[in-house]
Order: C-alpha cells, then sequence, then structure tokens
C-alpha cells in the first residue's frame, strides 16, 4: 500500500520555507523589527498596544494578549479559516510551490491544470463584462426583479452567456485549444465546429476554498413556452480536473469567512446569494448534485454544526435527510429549518425579511431527530391504531440507528411522552431492532475469525449481487449494510444507484419486495432482475451475515483498487478511503 499519502513531511517543510512567516504575516497586520522579532497588533483579537510577536529565525508566532501562538501553516489556518489541506494549498499557490499531485505512473498534467484555471478565470471575466454591456440590459432586470443589489452581483460575480460560440471564439483566439475549453466544460464539439455551453444563461461562477473559479452554473434567462423543448433550468459544468462536484460547496470561499461555527446549507444558488446579500454569511449549497459523504467531510473542516435550510416542497425534505445521513456520520451537529408559506429561503426572505428568517433558523430549527420522526409521521394517520403501531415501528427504526446509547434513551423518553406511549415498550422495540441481528455486525472475535476466510471463487460481481439482493428483500439487512458502505464505493454506476434507491425505497416501506424495486429502474429492469436473481439462501443469521461482511469487504477492496488507479482522485481522498477501509477491517477482524 506504498505509494499513498498526504504530503510527506518533507514536502511540507519545504513549503513552510518557501513562505517566510514574517511576509505572510505581513500581509495581514503590520509588523515592525524589534530586536531579533517583528511586533505588531494582533490580528486575532483586538488590542490597541502590539502584543503580537513574529520570530523570523525560528519561523514562529506568538501573542502574548491572546496566546494565539504557530507556524505559517497554522496561521494561515486560523486567520482565513481553512482546514490543513487548503491552507497547504493556499501556501503554495503563493509562492508557485510546485505540491507532488500523485503517486508515480499518474502524474497529472499540472500545466493543463494551471490552463484550466485561467480559462474558468476568463470566462468569468467574460460573462460578468456581458452583464455591464447593453446586451446584459435583459439580464440586469431579471436580478433587479430578484432585487439581488448591484455590490453582491460583484461579490459572486455573476455574468451572463449569449448565443452562438462568442466565448469559445475569445478564449481560442487568447490562444487556447479548443480541447482544453471542451475538457473544461466551457464549450462543444458539433457537427458544425465548436460552440459555447452555456448560452443565454444567467451565469454564476462556482469558486474554490480559496476563491478561483472552477467552473459554472448556468440559469436560463427565457423558458421556452414549448413543453417539448424545455431545458433544464440550470446548467452546470461537468467535473473537470479543478472541479470536483460531490465536493465542492458553493458559497464556503465567502462562508469561511464568517468564522461561525454554524452554517446553514441551502439548496440553491439563489438562496445563497439570497442570505448572503440579507446579511447572512456563514451560508452554502451543494449544487446540482445530492448532498454527499464529501460535502459533509468538506463542511466538517470548517464548522461545528449545520442548519439545514431545504426547500419547502418533498424533493427538499427527502434531500434533508439525505444530508442529515451524511452529516450525521462524519459527527456534525444538525438542526433542520422549516419554511411556512414560502417555497424556499430566497422568496421567503423577500416575503417576510431576513429577521423573521433568522427566528425560524434560531429558536424555530428542530433537531433532526424530531425531524426524521415528524417526516415519517407526515405518512401516517397515527388516529388509527394499525397506522400507529407503523408509525412507531418507524420511529423505534429511527432512533435505533443513532449511535450512542445516551442518545437512543434520551430520544426514546422524549419521543414516548410526546405520542403518549409507555417508553418501556418503545425502548424495548428499539432494543431489539438495535441487538440480533444487528449485533452479529459487531467486532468479530478471533475464534471466529477463520469461519470468514471467503469460498474460493467467490468473485466481485457475485458480491456486488448479494449485497443489493439482500438489502432488496431484507430491510434490517439493508440498514445495517447501508452503515457499512456508501453507494460512492460501487464502481457500476447502475449499482451505486440501486443502492441508493433501494435504501429509500426501505426507508419508506415496511415490506418492500423486489419486485417494487425492479419496477424502479424501467430502463435497466432486465439488469437489475439479473442481479437480484442471484440471491443466495443462508442458514441461519450468523452465516448470512458472515457472507455479507466478506462480500462487503470485496466490495471496498475493488474501491480501493481502482480508487489508485485513478489518476482524478486526489491524494488525500486516497489517504483517508485506505485508513477507512484499514480500520473497518480491523475492527472486523479481517485482513487485506
Ligand atoms: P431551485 O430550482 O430551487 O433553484 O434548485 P434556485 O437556485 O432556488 O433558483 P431560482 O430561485 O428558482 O431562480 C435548487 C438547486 O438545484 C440545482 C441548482 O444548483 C439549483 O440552485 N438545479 C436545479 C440544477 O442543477 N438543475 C436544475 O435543472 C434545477
Ligand atoms: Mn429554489
Amino acid at each position: 500500500m506504498e505509494g499513498i499519502f498526504i504530503y510527506s513531511q518533507d514536502v511540507i517543510e519545504s513549503l513552510r520555507q518557501a513562505n517566510d512567516i514574517v511576509d505572510v504575516i505581513s500581509g495581514y497586520t503590520s509588523l515592525k523589527q524589534q530586536g531579533t522579532n517583528h511586533i505588531g497588533l494582533c490580528p486575532f483579537h483586538r488590542e490597541k498596544t502590539p502584543s503580537f510577536s513574529v520570530s523570523a529565525s525560528r519561523q514562529f508566532f506568538h501573542c502574548f494578549g491572546c496566546g494565539e501562538g504557530g507556524n505559517v501553516i497554522s496561521f494561515v489556518m486560523k486567520i482565513e479559516n481553512f482546514g490543513f489541506l487548503d491552507a497547504v494549498k493556499f501556501l503554495a499557490d503563493r509562492v508557485n510551490f510546485q505540491l507532488p499531485e500523485k503517486s508515480q505512473g499518474s502524474s497529472v498534467d499540472l500545466q493543463e491544470k494551471a490552463k484550466m484555471y485561467e480559462v474558468h478565470t476568463l470566462a468569468a471575466k467574460f460573462y460578468y463584462d456581458n452583464l455591464q454591456s447593453d446586451r446584459g440590459q435583459g439580464a440586469a432586470a431579471y436580478l433587479d426583479e430578484r432585487k439581488m443589489l448591484p455590490a453582491i452581483r460583484r461579490k459572486f460575480g455573476l455574468g451572463v452567456s449569449f448565443s452562438g460560440s462568442e466565448l469559445t471564439d475569445f478564449l481560442a483566439s487568447k490562444g487556447y485549444s479548443l480541447s482544453l475549453l471542451v475538457k473544461a466544460g466551457l464549450a462543444m464539439e458539433g457537427t458544425r465546429g465548436h460552440y459555447d455551453r452555456f448560452r443565454g444563461r444567467l451565469m454564476f461562477p462556482i469558486f474554490d476554498v480559496g476563491g478561483r473559479v472552477i467552473g459554472f452554473g448556468g440559469r436560463i434567462l427565457v423558458e421556452s413556452s414549448n413543453p417539448d423543448r424545455k431545458e433544464a433550468k440550470y446548467l452546470n459544468s461537468p467535473e473537470s480536473p479543478i472541479f470536483d462536484k460531490s465536493r465542492t460547496l458553493y458559497g464556503l470561499n465567502l462562508a469561511r469567512l464568517s468564522k461561525m461555527q454554524s452554517y446553514i446549507l441551502v439548496e440553491g444558488y439563489m438562496d445563497v446569494i439570497a442570505l448572503y446579500q440579507a446579511g447572512i454569511k456563514n451560508v452554502v449549497a451543494a449544487l446540482g448534485t445530492s448532498f454527499s459523504e464529501k460535502h459533509a467531510q468538506t463542511l466538517k473542516n470548517y464548522c461545528k454544526e449545520v442548519v439545514i435550510l431545504f426547500d419547502a416542497d418533498e424533493a427538499g425534505q427527502k434531500a434533508a435527510l439525505r444530508a442529515i445521513e451524511h452529516l450525521y456520520a462524519k459527527g456534525i451537529g444538525i438542526k433542520v429549518a422549516r419554511l411556512e408559506n414560502a417555497k424556499d429561503p430566497d422568496e421567503y426572505i423577500q416575503k417576510f425579511g431576513v429577521d423573521a428568517l433568522a427566528v425560524e433558523l434560531q429558536k424555530q430549527a428542530i433537531n433532526f431527530v424530531d425531524f426524521q420522526i415528524e417526516t415519517a409521521k407526515a405518512k401516517y394517520d397515527i388516529e388509527d391504531a394499525p397506522q400507529k403501531v407503523s408509525f412507531l415501528k418507524e420511529v423505534a427504526l429511527i432512533i435505533s440507528r443513532l449511535k450512542s446509547v445516551i442518545e437512543r434513551s434520551t430520544y426514546t423518553h422524549h419521543i414516548a411522552t410526546k405520542y403518549g406511549i409507555d417508553p418501556q415498550y418503545l425502548g424495548e422495540e428499539i432494543t431489539a431492532l438495535t441487538k440480533d441481528p444487528l449485533d452479529l455486525w459487531k467486532p468479530v472475535d478471533k475464534a471466529r475469525q477463520k469461519n470468514i476466510t471467503p469460498k474460493k471463487g467467490a468473485g466481485y460481481g457475485e458480491a456486488v449481487s448479494h449485497i443489493l439482493s439482500t438489502m432488496a428483500s431484507d430491510k434490517a439487512f439493508c440498514d445495517k449494510i447501508s452503515s457499512h458502505l456508501t453507494s460512492e464505493e460501487f464502481l457500476d454506476p447502475l449499482h451505486s444507484r440501486m443502492f441508493d434507491v433501494i435504501i429509500d425505497f426501505q426507508k419508506n416501506h415496511t415490506d418492500a419486495q423486489q419486485a417494487d424495486i425492479i419496477t424502479l429502474f424501467e430502463d435497466e429492469a432486465s439488469q437489475v432482475t439479473e442481479i437480484f436473481a442471484i440471491c443466495p439462501e443462508y442458514e441461519g443469521l450468523q452465516s448470512k451475515t458472515k457472507a455479507l461482511l466478506h462480500q462487503i469487504k470485496l466490495v471496498k477492496e475493488k474501491h480501493l483498487e481502482s480508487m489508485m488507479y485513478d489518476s482524478n482522485t486526489p491524494e488525500e481522498e486516497k489517504q483517508k478511503y485506505f485508513l477507512e477501509t484499514k480500520k473497518w477491517l480491523e475492527t472486523h477482524k479481517i485482513s487485506l
């Protein structure tokens, strides 16, 4: 497993040497030499007399007032509110330091990446200038109508794209190759030459945490009245060497500057901008893709709590349930705010003002377990005894998924009181769910280890089939398997989708059949059927559990392997996945 690394000590050391601490800090507060040190006003707390000292020889800073201290990397982390890796990238960019990108054999073209950044910056400028031009009046009027102030348009770099191949021609005239523009997602190749990907759209540049443009979202300006020619409301840049959708959060470059411990998570571009304009600056959104595990990981580096503020419709509520799972798995605190009488946060602010929204966010936001339970409740008529039973069973399932006994018992009492049931019964139901067969998933002891050895010939494809078909036919196992695997770990996109769909389906149904799930895959029904056809019978829960653990292991191994050879996967992600997998294997006493 060599070749996996984040950045070696040597690299970090050279990077630090390339960034003189006095130089870096001088960009934030003015320093005066005094003896061997430099002193100035501390940028981390308010003070009138300088107690902030920087040592050039030791490359260290310390504040005698607030006690803050460290090296150039921790300074940047602190002042810019960057996570470690972002601070490293920031310092590397500052001095044109080449960070090693990939392990040997799969070198990423650094020059190409640099060009990608360039064309995105130029494109953003191009769209921005369009918006200021005469031809941009229509788009500007639209923004006026949505009450978006000029200063905010500038801050978010909004622009507009026109028709044809204006941007492509402009960038080509600057010497950028068409293939680069296509790869960057700015141009498309048609039968009669190249043309712009974004045409006639309001353009939202997407920034990375450091504020570089890495992609675009384009909102349609004039909707076609012909339903057959209806285009997507938003068109987003495809993934590229500089744009990883499942990780990027819109607004994070600005939100991190708020230095708040709690972030607001919204669904759309417009919501981020509307909240920001109203003075709520700790706001981000996942874009054009649902909130993923990687988004949660990114957020974990920047805040401790997330308040989910999604659209009021069913899709928004569903998306909230998904986001909760990922955030909870990463140990981030979660609250959910719900909107009444407005479809989304933007509309809410327009209608009721930001103060009313602030109240919703602070006072009315409910904890995520209550949210899960209330969402479940909406499906049942709890005046009807059998439906109440189903509802409470679902409640038990929700509570059983909580990680700690304290959480489980607290919610058990809370809910029992709320719905007038004996906490003891609810507690028993929950205990039953957290026990057999789920107990079997606890770390396996040495004595049982041998029995886990795989049968010869049990291959990857078979493992995937076993996992998916088991999940589709067994709710308890579905639940358990979903705590060990994520859809991202499958290699085939169909398998990933099946995984998600099955989990979603099981969550909302008490007696799901494989057939129900097959019907959800119209176009791929035959492939799905084939996968389900390989559903082995097991003798007892123990052997079923063992077999599944082994199959999960195969999926993880395969994923790890493919990740290693994928030059688009950042090293830190490989490293992270490797460590997670290793830990997983250790906990379950399986050797790689
Ligand atoms: P919304 O339809 O709620 O968009 O979709 P919005 O940002 O609030 O915009 P307005 O207020 O209607 O103008 C939420 C998010 O889902 C993604 C976009 O990221 C959007 O901001 N989306 C939506 C797409 O990627 N494609 C679509 O066709 C629609
Ligand atoms: Mn919206």
